[in-house]
């Protein structure tokens, strides 16, 4: 059964944060349409569907955040103002280059008078300067506005609350819906308070998340530029499927991505056309990022 959009906020309580994320969506939004920037709203990794209230374990899915903290980093670049909502510990933009072991590798320790001094290696120093500026101008000039989720009852919360701040920026907003949500879920009511007894095999039975799509174009950003994403693992649903959304939601655009191919190869899907972005082998191996294709075509061909 498919519960409605207005059924889900009805019973589901918002997050703790959400007031005060509002009051810097409202600040962030504000100072945007005063200087007549536009606003991207970037929704980036993946939500988790908890078992049960006192949250042990939950079901998840693959997403890195890659897709969604690369482009923003794009957004920036082209001058746009970004809203990044991201799940917590996903990927975010600027910091992404430096994660892990790699981080580390960056550095090197010597010996000045007995005290240690971390350095740069020569060899990273560049790189690591120029994503330090653009990180620290995005900041400085207050271009960057970054909120987390983790379930996809606080995702849908904080895409609405989103969405109220932006509708005033009516065509100055774009929406790029990167996220990779639920499409299924226990309802709170339905959802164990405990952690689940493992003294025998649970039954755990899924409701359809509802299409948060629906009621996000057509009642709450109806001026905005709106761009969803499609993933697929069986090639021959992708385009259909792309279509069926764009049909059913009525949106501007559907970025079609197979699991497998994702970071080389997407289909911009609109009403009229559909084409293909893609790297090649040799660009994909030098570092060139598919991102920065995606958001181009956008800017250039697609938002007015
Ligand atoms: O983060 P990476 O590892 O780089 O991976 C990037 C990506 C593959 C996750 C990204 O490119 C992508 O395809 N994201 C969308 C994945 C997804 O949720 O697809 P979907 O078919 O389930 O949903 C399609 C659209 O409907 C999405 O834009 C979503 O915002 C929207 N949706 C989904 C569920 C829901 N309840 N309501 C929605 O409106």
């Amino acid at each position: 059964m498919v519960s409605t959009w207005e059924d889900f906020y009805a019973k589901h309580p918002p997050p703790q944060d959400l007031a005060q994320n509002e009051q810097a969506l409202k600040e962030f939004t504000r100072k945007h349409l005063e200087a007549g920037n536009k606003v991207v709203l970037v929704t980036s990794g993946g939500t988790t569907v908890p078992l049960e209230h006192n949250t042990v374990r939950f079901v998840d899915n693959f997403s890195a955040g890659t897709r969604g903290s690369v482009s923003a980093e794009y957004f920036l670049e082209y001058g746009y103002a970004v809203i990044f909502m991201y799940r917590v510990k996903s990927l975010e933009p600027f910091s992404r280059h430096f994660i892990g072991q790699k981080f580390l590798d960056l550095l090197q320790v010597s010996n000045n008078n007995e005290n240690s001094v971390i350095t740069v290696l020569p060899e990273y120093t560049q790189k690591v300067a120029t994503v330090l500026r653009k990180y620290r101008e995005a900041f400085n000039k207050k271009k960057l506005l970054q909120l987390t989720f983790t379930t996809f009852s606080e995702y849908l919360w904080l895409l609405r609350s989103a969405c109220q701040a932006l509708a005033p920026l009516e065509n100055k907003a774009i929406l790029y819906l990167a996220a990779a949500v639920s499409d299924f879920y226990i309802p709170s009511n339905e959802m164990s308070i405990h952690k689940i007894s493992s003294s025998g095999p649970p039954t755990i039975s899924l409701q359809l998340v509802p299409k948060i799509l629906a009621p996000l174009v057509s009642l709450w950003v109806p001026k905005a530029f709106v761009v969803s994403f499609k993933l697929e693992t069986d090639e021959s649903l992708l385009i259909s499927k792309a279509r069926t959304a764009l049909n059913k939601y009525h949106h501007n655009l559907v970025i079609a991505n197979m699991l497998q191919t994702r970071k080389q190869q997407v289909i911009i899907v609109s009403k009229e056309t559909n084409y293909v972005l893609s790297l090649t082998n040799e660009q994909l191996d030098n570092g060139e990022e598919i991102e920065q294709l995606i958001v181009r075509d956008l800017i250039e061909k697609h938002i007015k």
